[in-house]
């Protein structure tokens, strides 16, 4: 994710602003930070490695001239957090100036371009390729906007982006494409910031930049164009009544709630992962005699899930295990041949890494897949993937689940095609699936809120909760427990529909809730049967499954229908309402959502 924020004022030095802003943004990503102001014709920069308060202290980023300004706090996505790869970055004369927030999955290729014509790379990001780009651009164009919008045309991927210009120190030029960017029309200063709790204290008039737009704003004034014809549009500004704190969750009560919504955008991110990493774990993966998917909590339910795609696709078994049990469990019996790919979205789970470490003393190939770069996971990997979700604040998983699980099909995908499993007509339409992933994600949004706010109502007395899933829904039947568990405090039960029979049916009672996750995929035959056993024995039904089925329907005392989906996707999607059901009972029952009781974002101990 990132933050940035821009800030054009008269006679007034923005630094401090900036300062403060950046604060307010440090929930979108806290390795590294930096300032770049402009005055007498050149530009300042203070940028370094670390939180924003650390950086401070070690060399008082207030302490800059200039009444022009940008400032980015970053979550890394390319390159370590570090000093060189810590925005503001500048064009190689150092008269441009830059910050970014998004994925840009074209630099590569743009930056092989840049380095032909003699440009001189010193970061690591996919960012450093833009400022070049428009340094690049200025040598054909009149002025800082043409130029932005010249290198903005050949970007793929998303970005909101500021940019500040030595020969142009009056303006800070714009980009939004698929990331955040608002105005905020002040008095005798404007700004712009990924998310509005940046400058909120100075001004609650706004305008929100759409896909495509691009512009500028000086001290007294704000423009924006579009970036296809160059015409200019008229915005209209929005008196916003939020308060700082609600700004940072964008008017959501809750930080959670607010990532829950994020998913269509963190999809979309984790779709954008990089070709190459995609390659050389699957390389890696098919080389490996055992396979295990290794993880803890929601990470593992994404393994589970994983296994799924890994062995319907890919025709490969893997095994997903517990970290803290995969010592006892696999110990002895691992060695060269034995991959482990794991799953970490923090990255530094004690349990994950006492797991890997034993396994790599004996010579096992350790693979990764996390949300934090420069985590030890990624330091301790032979690979890893990341999967560009930004910071999760809220304790419970959600986005960062979502993402996972777009990372792993990519992968197993992936890894069909390399060993030929799949018809290339199976491989386009998973490929078109993936795609529609975000869309999807939207539509059920839409559809689940309202009908599951209402039925936290009537649950939220409930004793204990059932879950049941077949298949990859299994799954989703573990992640809808844990999330409604450890967010409701209400215990809860998760099975493979099939096993229930086999000893949890017991439990039933007339009236007790049980939940079936029923998509129409190959299970779903089978799955009118375990309704039929639980609705014998007075259970009441409850079932989440594909739009129009109205058979389910008609079994079912309370139905939600979600759009149809491939099978190997379907935890993205029927996850969903499960997120947003642990959500509301936690409110419900008054607990906050944000910080469950017990529990840490990052459990760093075994
Ligand atoms: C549940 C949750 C935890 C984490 C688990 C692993 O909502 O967030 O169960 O999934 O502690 O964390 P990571 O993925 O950071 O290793």
């Amino acid at each position: 994710m990132c933050g940035i924020i821009g800030c054009a004022a008269k006679g007034l030095r923005v630094a401090p602003i900036l300062h403060k802003g950046l604060k307010m943004l440090e929930y979108r990503g806290y390795d590294s930070a930096g300032i770049a102001t402009v005055e007498d014709g050149v530009i300042h920069v203070k940028k370094d490695a670390g939180k924003i308060d650390e950086i401070h202290e070690r060399m008082n980023l207030d302490d800059l001239p200039g009444s022009i300004g940008i400032a980015h706090t970053r979550w890394a996505t390319h390159g370590a957090p570090s000093m060189v790869n810590a925005h503001p970055h500048l064009d190689c004369a150092g008269r441009v100036a830059l910050v970014h927030n998004g994925v840009i999955e074209n630099f590569l290729e743009l930056k092989e371009e840049l380095l032909d014509k003699r440009h001189v790379f010193k970061s690591r990001t996919d960012t450093e390729v833009i400022v070049h780009l428009i340094e690049e651009a200025m040598k054909s164009e009149r002025n800082l906007l043409k130029a932005v919008m010249a290198a903005a045309r050949r970007l793929r991927g998303s970005y909101a982006l500021a940019v500040i210009s030595a020969d142009e120190p009056d303006k800070i030029v714009l980009a939004r494409n698929e990331s955040p960017l608002a105005i905020g029309i002040g008095d005798g200063m404007n700004f712009a910031a990924s998310d509005v709790a940046a400058f909120i204290e100075h001004t609650r008039k706004v305008i929100f930049l759409d896909n495509g737009e691009v512009g500028y704003i000086t001290p007294t004034e704000a423009r924006v164009f579009k970036l296809e014809t160059g015409m200019e549009v008229e915005k209209r500004i929005v008196e916003l009544d939020w308060t700082p704190e609600m700004a940072m969750k964008s008017g959501y009560p809750h930080f959670m709630l607010k990532e829950i919504y994020e998913q269509p955008q963190s999809i979309r991110e984790a779709l954008k992962t990089q070709e190459k990493y995609l390659d050389l774990i699957t390389e890696f993966l098919d080389r490996g005699k055992d396979v295990f998917l290794l993880a803890a909590g929601t990470s593992y339910n994404a393994c589970v899930a994983a296994s799924y795609m890994f062995s319907k696709l890919a025709r490969l078994a893997t095994t997903p295990v517990i970290a803290s049990e995969f010592i006892e469990n696999y110990g002895k019996s691992i060695g060269i041949d034995t991959v482990i790919l794991a799953v970490s979205q923090s990255g530094e789970t004690a349990d994950v890494l006492a797991a890997i470490e034993h396994a790599r003393l004996s010579a096992a190939t350790i693979l990764g897949l996390t949300n934090v770069v420069g985590s030890t996971l990624t330091r301790v990997s032979r690979a890893y993937i990341l999967q560009n979700s930004g910071p999760e604040i809220g304790v419970a998983a959600t986005k960062t689940f979502t993402a996972q699980l777009t990372v792993l099909a990519q992968l197993a995908l992936r890894l069909a095609r390399k060993r030929g499993k799949l018809a290339q007509y199976e491989i386009d339409e998973l490929k078109d699936e993936l795609e529609k992933l975000p869309e999807l994600v939207e539509k059920t949004l839409k559809i689940s809120d309202e009908p599951i706010k209402r039925l936290a109502k009537e649950l939220k007395d409930a004793g204990s909760i059932f879950f049941l899933g077949r298949g990859i829904s299994y799954a989703t039947a573990l992640e809808a427990r844990l999330k409604v568990m450890e967010l409701s405090y209400i215990p809860c039960i998760a099975y493979p529909a099939g096993e229930s029979k086999h000893g949890p049916i017991s439990v039933i009672e007339p009236g007790y809730p049980v939940f079936f996750i029923a998509p129409q995929d190959s299970t779903r035959k089978q799955i009118i049967g375990n309704i039929m056993e639980m609705k014998a024995r007075g259970a009441k039904i409850y079932c989440v499954g594909t739009e129009g089925d109205e058979e389910l329907e008609e079994n079912s005392d309370w139905w939600l229908g979600l759009p149809k989906v491939n099978e190997v996707l379907s935890p993205v999607i029927y996850v969903i309402p499960f997120q947003l059901l642990a959500y509301y009972l936690a409110v419900e029952r008054g607990y906050d959502p944000d910080k469950p009781r017990n529990l840490a974002k990052s459990v760093t101990v075994q």
